[in-house]
């Protein structure tokens, strides 16, 4: 029997909620397979300043680095939007992903067949949309110097070195040819500098990939053609702030943003966790979507500890669950039977994810 080690980082909010549903599905189907789990809790965010001083303490980075895979929730909220940039709970988060060198943050947007009604798009036009978001997690505006801020002027900088273009320039290239082949690299090279660089490089490395069509296209473009026309994308490779951007406007293709997973990869090891963020107006009421994690810890099972069939068997029991007509609030008017809470709906997927 192998034991996987998982760190579990719940966070703020909507966190401890979804992670509860994501561990007991986790548990649910391993009990169908020779490995089980140990779950180590380590704290970000807001929580982690209450208790200690520090959105992301020492140990939190140990325990990480110490697991075989990260699940993580959400963190943030309101309560903590006055404090220093430093002691925020974003600023936690994003130390985090850089020390943990999660450079390629992987974002599938694929709309179910069963919720073809729940986006606020027609269905003619979402009908069989299966796109992959590769944004790059640990460079750009989010990261660059010089920034700053005095009382009449605030600045930030966005950087990139060909270094961090190349590595994720091939992500992009080597998860396009498991899938349809195409990548739309997404820049704003019309005005940037640092994107006609991302542009070059980018291009320079699609030559070491003959077998993948690349095209660029201006990041303001992209915008619009999710909404016109979604299907014409396989995997979108693009910067950490566009793809911030676009990986929120690409979920709403799919009809909630709580269902869509996220796997951030690296050399040493990955984080696991839903697009969306903390939800602190919904935070225990028992009503928020759990299918976003349930769904990145599916990810976790397949990119970080190679449990393919154990993944599928999670896809699938979300699929039984969305098919026979089990909704949580968000999702309550499109086709639902029966409108369940986080937890029901976490049981739910267990219980055919052990099937
Ligand atoms: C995300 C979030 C984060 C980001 C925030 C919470 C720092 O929006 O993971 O998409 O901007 O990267
Ligand atoms: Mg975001």
């Amino acid at each position: 029997m192998k034991t996987y080690k998982i760190a579990l980082i719940k966070g703020d909010g909507i966190g401890p909620e979804i992670i509860e549903e994501a561990v007991k599905v986790l548990d649910a189907v391993a009990s169908c397979f020779d490995f089980d789990f140990e779950y180590e809790e380590a704290l970000m965010g807001g929580c982690a300043y209450d208790i200690t001083g520090d959105p992301l303490p020492k140990e939190t980075i140990n325990i990480s680095l110490n697991s075989d895979a990260v699940l993580f929730g959400a963190i943030g909220g309101s309560k903590w939007d006055s404090l220093p940039r430093e002691k925020r709970p974003e600023s936690g988060l994003l130390k985090f992903r850089k020390e943990l060198g999660v450079y390629a943050n992987l974002r599938p947007a694929v709309v179910y067949d069963e919720l073809i009604n729940a986006s606020s798009l027609k269905p003619e036009i979402i009908m069989g949309v299966d796109i992959m978001v590769i944004r790059e997690l640990i460079g750009g505006i989010y990261f660059g110097e010089p920034k700053g801020r005095t009382e009449d002027k605030g600045w930030n900088t966005m950087v990139y070195t060909r270094m961090e273009i190349e590595r994720i320039a091939h992500q992009a290239f080597k998860i396009a040819q498991k899938r349809d082949k195409r990548v739309c690299s997404i820049d704003k090279a019309n005005v940037l500098d640092v994107s006609q660089l991302w542009r070059d490089v980018v291009t320079e490395i699609s030559k070491q990939y003959p077998d993948v069509e690349l095209s660029h296209m201006y990041v303001d473009n992209a915008a619009m053609q999710l909404i016109l026309n979604p299907r014409q994308f396989d995997v979108m490779l693009t910067g950490n702030i566009f793809g911030d951007i676009l990986s929120d406007e690409a979920s709403m293709l799919c009809g909630s943003i709580g269902l869509l997973p996220s796997a951030s990869v690296g050399e040493k090891i990955g984080v696991y966790e839903p697009i969306h963020g903390s939800a602190p107006d919904i935070a225990g009421q028992g009503i928020a979507n759990p299918i976003a994690t349930i769904a990145s810890a599916s990810m976790m099972l397949k990119h970080a500890l190679s449990e393919n069939a154990a993944a599928k068997k999670i896809d699938n029991a979300i699929k039984r669950t969305l098919k026979e007509g089990y909704r949580t609030k968000d999702l309550a008017q499109y086709d639902a039977k029966e409108v369940c809470s986080t937890s029901e709906m976490g049981s739910i997927i267990a219980n055919y994810a052990a099937k």
